[in-house]
């Protein structure tokens, strides 16, 4: 079942219901100030760091989901409504929510009356802009009352919601105009406060959250919305919000449109305060200084009309048309193309948030995991080249002199987050990962030179190179009894805590450490060792440090050895070995027999491809973790908690990382097929996965199906396809990998671009757009043969082919190219 449509010519998502399977969101904002907002208005505001610096408050968990937002209400006549349903949840006449690129809009209309919504964070503003258009449709004058809401977070939202004893006495407001202002602990340490304005005189306004809903009454039915008036509440602790009451005549056919500002600002703690309080200023407590809002008036100025808005808004589009134009497809199959297209979007969302707001992560947990922001880096390194370098260096910033990091870091901060700590041991190799698609990309070698501190001292630092050449190192310098890497705390598998042995309860599996890490060892680190060296030698070549580079072809070449001999299971490869030596992923086990990660990254890297066992792991994969709905990541379950395992063993079968399908890693697999001359198997993965493909399903997948979700509910779980935790999910970039790198077979080297177009036989004629180091690409793609041979030809520009290489000339600016494959 469906509950919206792609509308492919505006580039949205337009989702034709409120009642969603689950609320189907969108981020607005792409620099520092964020939004996350719902197909119903929900969400919440924050500024650079979830946690620290939430705006908007936000309740979790909560009955029904999602009842907590940016909220309008309208009343006309009796009628009383909202333009995305809730919180009012009156039925519409029409209801249509538009999900696009950094903006969302609403559409709706009742008795007439039409509301149409804008809500976007443009470049270079810390504000949040709604625009509100009302329209009547109607044959008679209409009066018509516009009442906005938001409910401010006191800064911390981990304090937030916890620390009532002292938060509900803190609550501090100012009111000036149209403008509500958020000061809060600003006569403290806070040098910030935020805002809500409109561009209208308002007739009635409330700050004191009690004042405005009444004490016993929901958002669904304010008691001054009852009422037919604001109680003009100034808030004095408790809960403070910022609603504005607007009133307006409308004549048949007429519109009016407001602006909402939401905003951020800083000031220097030297001009915190203005001189005196400005005419007409009420405040919580009028023997209190008031906050300079130089830079608040500025903001609203600048959105003061629906014409700077769309300017602005104009310029959003057209910054995102320009981000999404350097990687572009055309196949003829709607799903396949729209997925380019949506996947690269998730992509940037994703690698701005890392794992931190979502409407499955509360934003008050993790910061940036050291991995996954590596690995995001994949995604959007051919967009933002900059902003992945920039990230890299605060990455690598937080490693150990010995080459080990910590595993996440907070984004305020850029510190490493001492209560994970360190010791994931596939950590240190991800970031020659992520550096090496950077240089891939950028040709920007400079960036191996440049000095980048050890755990965020000044005073210890070392190049780039140096700190991958230490993760490199630190790889081989920890190997266990089968000659394999030592394991740590995990690998990419977080719940793989083979030295945890934890009975207790009350420990994270993540930190608690009961062994001395000497025995546990992990075939993935193995794999992933040998399919970073490639990277790791052209990096070292560009150094001019050829003794380095034959060093670790050779160390690879033996790391392969070494999986063949110790880590290969007869029909697949193994996953890894526990405390007491014991095989894990192994035909010998009762449960977890076999694992996904090692058949992804040992058919990557194409490990023991001369006795066949690529192809012999592939096929493993589609006997034993092949479902309707994906790969799941292990197979058998675990039906019992194993100490000696750790977290994996702790969820119910067919959920999680026991035994759900982990969107994550199945583009590894499509990867594997796609280098082990299967094209066609690896369409087929890829379509079970790619949520465009999924759109008739809504109802048993329910998430958006315009991204991915990090794990679909397994084979095992009664509840097999559902998915869960859409959005931030490394699964973004590796499916966007899978699909620019292999399927369409556009791969960025040191010295040029590779172009090995992989498409599906459905797929006969198809026109690749590629940006790369300054050069337009354009490949055309004649497929008469998925799996056959790659001729690649000239049309023009100046480029030199050799093979599946494309090398740009000195005056290269446009290249197109026709790829036969046949
Ligand atoms: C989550 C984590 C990631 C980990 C994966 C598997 O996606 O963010 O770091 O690799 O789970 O446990
Ligand atoms: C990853 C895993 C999750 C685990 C968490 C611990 O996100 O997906 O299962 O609990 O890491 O940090």
């Amino acid at each position: 079942m469906k509950y919206g449509f792609f509308d492919d010519s505006a580039r949205e998502y337009a989702i034709l219901t409120p009642k969603t399977p689950y609320p189907w969101i969108n981020y607005l904002g792409n620099e520092k100030f964020f939004s996350l907002v719902s197909n119903t208005a929900g969400g919440y505001a924050f500024h650079t760091d979830a946690r620290l610096r939430r705006l908007t408050r936000y309740r979790y968990n909560d009955i029904p989901l999602d009842t907590n937002g940016r909220y309008f209400y309208l009343q006309d006549g009796d009628a009383l409504w909202s333009p995305g349903w809730k919180p009012v949840k009156a039925d519409l006449d029409s209801y249509e929510c538009r999900h696009g690129f950094g903006y969302t809009r609403f559409n709706s209309s009742k008795n007439g009356l039409r509301a149409k919504v804008l809500l976007f964070v443009p470049n270079g503003a810390d504000a949040e802009v709604q625009m509100v258009t009302l329209t009547n449709e109607s044959r008679a004058a209409k009066d018509v009352t516009l009442v906005s809401f938001v409910e401010w977070c006191l800064y911390n939202a981990l304090d937030d919601c916890t620390n009532f004893q002292r938060n509900f006495s803190t609550g501090e407001v100012e009111i000036l105009g149209g403008a509500i202002y958020h000061k809060t602990e600003y006569r403290e340490r806070r040098n910030h406060y935020a805002f809500y304005s409109v561009n209208a005189t308002p007739v009635g306004f409330d700050t004191d959250r009690e004042s405005f809903l009444g004490l016993y009454n929901g958002l669904e039915a304010p008691q001054t919305l009852l009422d037919g008036k604001s109680a003009n509440s100034v808030a004095d602790g408790w809960s403070p919000i910022a609603s504005h009451r607007l009133r307006c005549t409308l004549a048949p056919g007429e519109s009016k449109t407001y602006v909402f500002v939401l905003g951020y600002v800083e000031n220097d703690p030297a001009d915190k305060w203005a001189p005196a309080p400005e005419p007409g200023l009420l405040q919580t407590n009028p023997r209190m200084r008031v906050l300079n809002k130089a830079k608040a008036l500025a903001l609203q100025e600048r959105f003061s009309t629906p014409e700077k808005v769309m300017a602005a808004f104009d310029e959003l589009r057209a910054f995102w048309d320009g981000l999404l134009s350097r990687f572009t497809l055309q196949t003829g199959n709607a799903r396949l193309d729209r997925m380019a297209l949506w996947n690269q979007y998730q992509c940037v969302v994703t690698y701005n948030f890392a794992r931190s707001a979502s409407y499955f992560e509360s934003g008050i947990g993790r910061g940036i995991g050291f991995r996954d922001t590596s690995q995001d880096m994949l995604g959007v390194v051919h967009q933002i080249p900059e902003r992945a370098r920039e990230r890299l260096f605060d990455v690598a910033s937080t490693q150990f002199e010995d080459g080990s990091a910590y595993h996440q870091f907070q984004p305020l901060t850029k510190r490493g987050n001492a209560d994970i700590g360190s010791h994931f041991n596939d950590d240190p190799l991800w970031l020659v990962l992520g550096v090496g698609g950077y240089v891939r990309e950028s040709g920007d070698t400079g960036f191996l030179r440049v000095q980048v501190p050890f755990d965020n001292d000044a005073s210890n630092t070392a190049t780039m190179f140096e700190h991958l050449r230490r993760s490199y190192h630190y790889t081989l310098d920890h190997l266990g009894p089968h000659g394999l890497p030592l394991i740590g705390r995990a690998d990419w598998n977080d719940c793989l805590n083979l030295n945890c042995f934890s009975t207790d309860p009350n420990d994270s599996f993540q930190t608690c450490t009961n062994k001395d890490g000497a025995n546990a060892e992990s075939v993935m680190i193995a794999q992933m060792f040998v399919y970073v060296t490639p990277d790791y030698a052209a990096m070292c070549r560009l150094l001019g440090l050829e003794d380095e580079a034959r060093f670790a072809e050779d160390a690879a070449k033996k790391m392969a050895k070494q999986i063949c001999e110790t880590g290969w299971d007869g029909e697949w490869y193994l996953r890894a070995y526990d405390d007491f030596g014991h095989k894990i992923g192994s035909k010998e086990c009762e449960d977890g027999k076999i694992f996904i990660e090692t058949q992804g990254f040992g058919t990557m890297a194409q490990i023991g491809a001369d006795r066949g066992y690529p192809l012999k792991a592939l096929d493993s994969v589609k006997k034993h973790l092949d479902t309707q709905y994906g790969i799941v990541i292990l197979d058998p379950p675990y039906r019992d908690y194993h100490v000696e395992l750790g977290e994996v063993s702790s969820y119910p079968p067919g959920y999680k990382e026991n035994a759900g399908v982990f969107c994550h890693n199945n583009p590894w697999i499509i990867i594997g097929e796609i280098r082990s001359g299967r094209p066609a198997d690896a369409w087929e993965h890829y379509t079970k996965i790619a949520p465009s493909f999924l759109e008739d399903i809504s109802d048993i997948h329910r998430l958006e199906p315009y991204v991915y979700a990090q794990m679909v509910a397994g084979k095992a779980a009664r509840r097999h396809g559902e998915a869960k935790n859409s959005w931030l999910t490394g699964t973004a970039a590796w499916n966007f990998v899978a699909l620019s790198q292999w399927i369409c077979g556009i791969r960025a080297g040191y010295d040029g671009l590779t172009v090995e177009p992989r498409l599906p036989a459905e797929v006969r004629h198809a026109t690749i757009g590629r940006v790369f180091r300054g050069v337009k690409y354009t490949v055309e793609v004649v497929n008469e043969n998925p799996a056959g041979a790659v001729t690649l030809e000239l049309v023009s520009g100046d480029a030199a082919i050799d093979g599946t290489l494309v090398v740009p000339g000195p005056t290269a600016d446009v290249i197109t190219l026709r790829a036969l494959v046949r």
